[in-house]
């Protein structure tokens, strides 16, 4: 092979699923353990994690990079105009966590409102006592769902609260009429306005300039007095100092957590209340989604190589 080697750098905890895709012979596959920095080199790909910042201090050490193949939906990790500056392409990994995602937030929404975990915890002390008062939560159908972000994820979720009886509403810079019809739901212009009016409010949006620090105190406040807040995007989306003192003053019910401002961290505060449920970012992790995240991703890393159009270009 000698020169005409293509070499790539792969975020190395995704190795178990290298048997899932083929390496062609002249493709030299590189592993990019946690934590290391990017080396110097003449890669032409490269497939991190979303943990990984790609930036321009990263894209001065790959002078021949092609492709960032990002390993997630959601690419806030990438510094886009640095990427683009350099004329290398960049994917995500749309479509194939859709479900999950929208599996995963249905989970939270039943754990927080039905308090499974705390329920669970109880059981276990084997201390319980049945009571008909004993651990009394939210009933859905008949409650309103307000979706930040009406996206593939943020409908996906929708469609799931039909059979729960529950009136869907969404929050979206534009209106989505297919999803309108098909799930009954209403578009809320202001977000004041939806935050006040929905019973469980859940996250679907990107994390970006826009939306970072969205929902503040002022916002949160805004929200209505027991509703549920649930986060499945990305934890910068909200403020957490602020929820924890909504949270502490009894005015949410409770909150469904999978993401965090500064993951792994997990603020004490979060971790002290009975009501609040949290999740390590396992939005996305089914067997199904993550082997097909990593064959979309390689595919998009190996068509950016030979300069073929990407399959789900950022
Ligand atoms: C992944 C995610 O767990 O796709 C995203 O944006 O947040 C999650 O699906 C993570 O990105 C894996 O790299």
């Amino acid at each position: 092979m000698g020169d005409r080697e293509i070499r790539v750098l792969v975020a190395e905890e995704v190795r178990d699923f290298l048997p899932h895709v083929q390496v062609p012979r002249d493709v030299r596959i590189e592993w990019l353990p946690a934590g290391a920095p990017v080396p110097a080199g003449d890669y032409q790909g490269l497939l991190p994690l979303l943990s990984r910042r790609v930036d321009a201090d990263v894209l001065d050490r790959l002078p021949q990079l092609k492709v960032v193949a990002n390993h997630a939906v959601g690419f806030d990790n990438l510094d886009l105009p640095a990427i683009r500056a350099r004329g290398v392409v960049a994917s995500n990994t749309p479509d194939v966590l859709t479900e999950a995602t929208a599996d995963l937030t249905w989970a939270l929404i039943l754990a927080v409102t039905r308090r499974i975990p705390e329920a669970e915890r109880l059981a276990r002390t084997g201390q319980w006592v049945w009571h008909p008062t004993l651990l009394l939560g939210l009933q859905l159908g008949g409650r309103r769902l307000g979706l930040l972000g009406a996206g593939r994820i943020g409908q996906a979720v929708g469609r799931r609260a039909v059979p729960f009886g529950m009136e869907v509403t969404y929050w979206d810079r534009e209106r989505q009429p297919q999803f309108e019809e098909e799930v009954g739901a209403r578009r809320i212009a202001s977000l004041d306005e939806i935050l006040a009016g929905s019973d469980v409010v859940s996250i679907h949006l990107q994390l970006s300039e826009e939306t970072v620090g969205l929902l503040g105190r002022r916002e949160l406040g805004r929200m209505k007095d027991g509703a549920v807040l649930i986060n499945t995007a990305r934890g910068g989306i909200v403020d957490e100092a602020a929820l924890c003192a909504v949270l502490e003053a009894g005015k949410l019910r409770g909150a469904g957590l999978d993401v965090y401002e500064n993951e792994p961290e997990i603020r004490d505060c979060l971790k002290r209340l009975d009501n609040v449920v949290l999740l390590p970012h396992i939005g996305s992790a089914t067997e199904d989604t993550r082997r097909r995240m990593f064959q979309l991703a390689w595919a998009n890393l190996m068509r950016g190589i030979r300069g073929e159009p990407l399959l789900t270009p950022i």
